[in-house]
């Protein structure tokens, strides 16, 4: 999962290169790369190799350095193939050194291939898979054909999901692109056009943006954007509808992307509820693609995720069943299509992904959609592969998210679950129309409440630096509480790189209770539920055991309050939204202490943003 570029034309400069890997990091960092065509002819590669600095490194060395720039590629890292070293870092070359390629992915028949370039004389000079494009595109070039037909040809030969763009140092000005379930787009500006792994990498750069199928080929060049199939037949562009500016796409003043986007949850979730029931009062999901009367046919959900995106569908689970009566399991989408799931024409399978790129998604999509199932997908990209190949889609408006750990997203994904549960029971009329609009006008009004949320931000510092020397955390919640404990443990494990788990705080005693001493800190989600009583008496097991706890409670809730270490509280809402509430100060808490412990939380070691690999 690493982020490409390219661009070429009169007002592109090896700085647009360098700041859209910038904006692209988030797709990995081990190691940094460009590659420059210039006017005489000639292909000059820059690379930086040094983790989280990699980018900085590039940006030193590639200073000044845009004289006779026509066109360049670059590139962000996140290592599958090779370890991490110069010469494994993109771009990559053919023998001749004219070819140079940026990929994303995996080519999975990658050895094979090497062999078969190695015998017919190739020298590789790097351990990736990515190297096999460059010299297979060199060979087809020899042939005689062109960047273009090569790049046709080169696709056919290749296993995997991937993209990559391509740029030949004789005819330097054509760069040519492909994707196959991995993430481009095209871009067009008034004296450039580029290629990017997404649309932040490009803004205020490009003015309009195109989507690439799978297994389509672009060429861009300064003239003209043109795009085809691998049978060379042309296609029509198809424009992606962009709402965000360059200025979403900044810190905007914060300390890091994590915190800016933490505080922006209000907006998230105003602008992902907002504008959805209609002047009848019903639910109105205008992007969705499904009709109504095959709605009514479904029998069976399935919700598949990963990570963050899991836990949210996870509470979608408990709506959905609640409120619509339909049984609905809940799969990590990785495991999904390798346990035989049973499926046909009336089940509907639910993806959440932020990106909508997530391979193990939509590679879980994929083999639901082949089984004969309606596919749905809750994404914050528009356009993304995700949203286009499944049956219906509906947007999350959160704008675009680059902290590696999701926060803004995840509070955006649970809304948007809940209109879409709230939607099947209207549909299925499964709830009365007075429900429907009082659940809503509840959610309408949680922007505000997270707003009292975000007010205990400074509290909730100070006991994470207060707690910068614990080693072992354990989350605990019931129901709706469950996936919140999960989610607390993950922000917590991703960036802080501690010990951290969720359980069921009823599943403690059958085994984790042993864990438990006084150098255990226990976060305890007890928020007024129907297991409320319940949950307190699992902060009881464990309290006596001498752990210290730190309670979700909701706000003056004098008899959780008394229980706690620590506090944060919390406005009360209905219990299935509560979630989208107690999550908060959990997402708050991992981030102080990993910014107590000195870590990087934008870009924490050993992850991506978004996983395009299985
Ligand atoms: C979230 O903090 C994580 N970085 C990760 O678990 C993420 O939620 C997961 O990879 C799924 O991504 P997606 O929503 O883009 O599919």
């Amino acid at each position: 999962m690493c982020g490409i570029i390219g661009s070429t034309g009169e007002a592109a400069t090896l700085n647009d290169l360098v700041e859209g890997l910038a904006r692209l990091e988030y797709r990995g960092y081990d190691s940094a790369g460009v590659a420059v065509a210039r006017a005489d002819g000639t292909l000059e590669r820059i690379r930086a190799v040094d983790g989280t600095g990699s980018l900085r490194l590039l940006a030193e060395l590639a200073k000044d350095r845009s004289d006779g720039y026509i066109a360049g590629l670059g590139h962000t890292r996140w290592a599958t193939h090779g370890r991490v070293t110069t010469d494994n870092a993109h771009p990559h070359m053919d023998c001749s050194g004219e070819v140079g390629v940026v990929h994303n992915g995996i080519v999975e028949n990658f050895r094979e291939l090497k062999e078969e370039l190695e015998q017919a004389g190739h020298v590789f000079s790097s351990q990736t898979d990515t190297e096999v494009i460059a010299h297979l595109l060199e060979s087809y070039l020899k042939d005689g054909l062109s960047l273009k037909d090569a790049v046709m040809s080169s696709v056919a030969r290749l296993r995997g999901a991937m993209s990559f763009v391509a740029i030949n140092a004789k005819d330097p000005k054509v760069m040519v692109a492909t994707k196959r379930m991995a993430p481009l787009i095209v871009g067009k500006g008034d004296k450039a056009n580029f290629v990017a792994s997404d649309i932040p990498a490009i803004l205020g750069k490009a003015d309009v943006f195109y989507q690439i199928g799978d297994d389509q080929v672009v060429t861009v060049s300064p003239e003209a954007i043109e795009l085809f199939d691998l049978a060379g037949k042309p296609f029509e562009l198809k424009e992606i509808v962009v709402e965000w500016d360059l200025e979403a796409a900044a810190r905007g003043g914060f300390r890091d992307f994590m915190s800016k986007e933490i505080f922006e949850q209000p907006n998230a979730v105003r602008d992902s509820l907002v504008g959805r029931m209609n002047a009848k009062g019903e639910i109105a999901l205008d992007e969705m693609r499904l009709d109504p009367e095959e709605l009514r046919k479904i029998n069976k959900i399935f919700i598949v995720g990963c990570g963050t995106s899991y836990h949210a569908g996870m509470v979608a689970k408990y709506a959905v069943e609640h409120w619509t009566r339909i049984p609905t399991e809940l799969d990590i989408s990785s495991e999904f299509r390798y346990r035989d799931p049973v499926l046909d024409q009336q089940t509907l399978v639910i993806g959440v992904s932020q990106s909508g790129e997530t391979l193990d998604t939509m590679a879980a999509m994929n083999e639901a959609a082949l089984l004969g199932a309606k596919t749905l997908v809750v994404s914050n990209v528009m356009g993304s592969s995700m949203a286009r190949a499944a049956d219906a889609a509906l947007y999350t408006r959160a704008g675009p998210e680059i902290g590696v750990a999701a926060t803004k997203t995840h509070t955006a994904q649970i809304s948007a679950l809940m209109l879409l549960a709230l939607y099947l029971a209207q549909v299925r009329h499964s709830l009365y129309p007075s429900e429907i609009s009082d659940i809503y006008s509840e959610m309408l009004r949680l922007p505000d409440k997270i707003d009292e949320v975000l007010v205990g931000d400074a509290a909730i510092e100070e006991v994470a630096q207060s707690m910068a020397t614990v080693k072992k955390f354990y989350f605990i919640g019931r129901h709706v509480g469950y996936p919140v404990a999960l989610e607390g443990a993950l922000k917590l494990k991703e960036i802080s790189y501690l010990p951290a788990e969720g359980y069921p705080a009823g599943e403690l005693k059958h085994g984790p209770i042993a864990m438990i001493d006084s150098d255990a800190v226990v976060f305890g989600i007890v928020t007024r539920t129907r297991l409320w009583e319940k949950m307190i008496s699992n902060i009881e097991e464990v309290r006596v055991r001498g752990a210290k706890i730190v309670l979700i409670a909701n706000n003056g809730d004098v008899e959780s309050i008394s229980l706690g270490d620590a506090v944060f509280e919390v406005p009360q809402t209905h219990p299935l939204l509560a979630p989208i509430l107690d999550v908060i100060p959990l997402q708050l808490f991992a981030y102080h202490l990993a910014v107590a412990l000195g870590h990087d939380v934008d870009r924490p070691r050993n992850l991506a943003k978004t996983v395009t690999v299985e």
